[in-house]
């Protein structure tokens, strides 16, 4: 690496620094002084008479490369070879061997000795085996250097992107937020009129006005605190805070999202069923976001037509993972999540149903893009779909829609259980 000239014109310090370590393992001391002659100019040397000392100087050093004698008294070469490689994988080893079998040759090769030399060996030889397993493993070392780099490179890459997306983002998120509160918001405007109707009139609110009033702003209450908890939720997401949230028991948030749907201007006259399930189950998702989910869908699933229709919601759980090969994008069905999906039992699947009009095949693919919406401006902004996406995304879930013209569609949502 460095030139002759180079090293010499440098403090002895810096050379101890600079010079590559080679480790000498003999319990005869005529070839270990005759290999000590041979190369103290060029490189730091430690001197071992036994395997032991030559594992202790191996912990204590950073050693390039050792040559050691096969037959030695106490540890053989062979041997001490395993324990420097277990000190090192990467110290290259050349055995010194006398009248070793062609077997314990191949051994010392299958252990990881870069070579192996005849003993009485002559200086040309040794120095050209040492050069070239100095030389292997100084490649060694810049390849897993280069590896190293490759990794930081690719995880500042990384980190790169996420800003990216976050900056591309923002916008979506903000639209998101006001989308997300926007219905809590219609249930409070709802309430706050119907107050206002029952109560213009009197002067005094008591007996049944006051019971109603006092219900009426509970709910209010409610819907409040869920539009704070709504904005916490896509601010702490703009932050990238890991929300871990407690797991959420289903038929809770079932119930709450009958109080918000059956309020809701969408809702009209028609049919609407909730089947809780049967034994309350737990999913790793925040109880926001579930609601947010469900609602979104149960909405548009009211607001797919002006006909009288039927929607209703479910769940069950899924004891074993989902045999995805079943589920493929088709003109009828789509997939969301496939790759992020933890498919892994028992899940749960929560259905949201309507007897609408379907999706037609050629608008299925669209309908989670961002802004897309076949409603007038007053009724929709093509948010809603890709809320949904973006919160079973983070929830490591999967979405699967089923339609059919004429018939209606279902959105099935499936969730890690807890
Ligand atoms: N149950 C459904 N039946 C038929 N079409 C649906 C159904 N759900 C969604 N769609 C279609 O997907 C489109 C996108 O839905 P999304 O919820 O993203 O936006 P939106 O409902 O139009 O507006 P927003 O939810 O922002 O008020 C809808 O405009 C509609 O065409
Ligand atoms: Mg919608």
């Amino acid at each position: 690496m460095h030139s002759q000239s180079l090293l010499d014109t440098t403090s002895n310090k810096l050379d101890m620094v600079q010079k590559r370590t080679l480790l000498i393992v003999d319990d005869e001391e005529g070839p270990r002084q005759s290999l000590r002659v041979v190369f103290k100019d060029e490189y730091n040397l430690l001197m071992a008479n036994d395997g032991n000392r030559a594992i202790e100087l191996a912990r204590q050093n950073k050693i390039d490369v050792a040559i050691t004698d096969i037959r030695m008294v106490g540890m053989s070469g062979v041997e001490l070879l395993e324990h420097l490689k277990a000190v090192d994988p990467a110290i290259e080893v050349i055995m010194l061997t006398a009248y070793e079998t062609v077997d314990t040759l191949r051994l010392a090769l299958r252990l990881g000795a870069c070579d192996y030399l005849n003993k009485p060996f002559d200086i040309v030889t040794m120095r050209k085996a040492v050069a070239s397993a100095m030389e292997r493993r100084s490649l060694g070392e810049e390849i897993r250097n280069n590896g190293q780099q490759l990794q930081e490179l690719q995880k500042e890459l990384q980190n790169q992107k996420m800003v990216e997306e976050i900056t591309r983002t923002r916008g979506e998120i903000y639209a998101s937020i006001i989308h997300d509160i926007n219905g809590p918001l219609t249930v409070i405007s709802g309430f706050i009129q119907l107050m206002n109707q029952r109560i213009c009139a009197t002067s005094r609110v008591e007996g049944e006005d006051l019971d109603f009033v006092k219900d009426r702003l509970k709910t209010i209450t409610r819907q409040v605190t869920n539009c704070i908890e709504i904005s916490r939720r896509y601010l702490s997401f703009l932050r990238q805070n890991s929300d871990d949230s407690p797991p959420v028991g289903v038929n809770h948030i079932l119930a709450d999202l009958r109080d918000l749907v059956c309020v809701h201007p969408s809702v009209r006259e028609n049919e609407f069923q909730i089947e809780p399930l049967i034994e309350d189950a737990t999913v790793k998702i925040n109880g926001t976001d579930l609601i947010q989910i469900l609602l979104n869908l149960t909405i548009n699933a009211f607001q797919c037509t002006a006909e009288k229709h039927a929607v209703g919601i479910s769940g069950r759980l899924v004891p074993q993972p989902l045999d995805l090969s079943g589920l493929s994008d088709g003109p009828e069905d789509r997939l969301l999540n496939r790759e992020g999906f933890r498919n892994s039992g028992p899940l749960l699947a929560l259905s949201v149903k309507d007897t609408g009009p379907g999706i037609p095949a050629e608008i299925l693919p669209k309908i989670f893009d961002p802004y897309f919406t076949t409603k007038s401006s007053a009724q929709g902004t093509g948010l809603g779909l890709n809320v949904v996406q973006r919160l079973i995304r983070e929830a490591k879930g999967a979405l699967h829609v089923h339609t059919r013209i004429g018939e209606g569609t279902t959105f099935v949502i499936y969730l890690p259980a807890a």
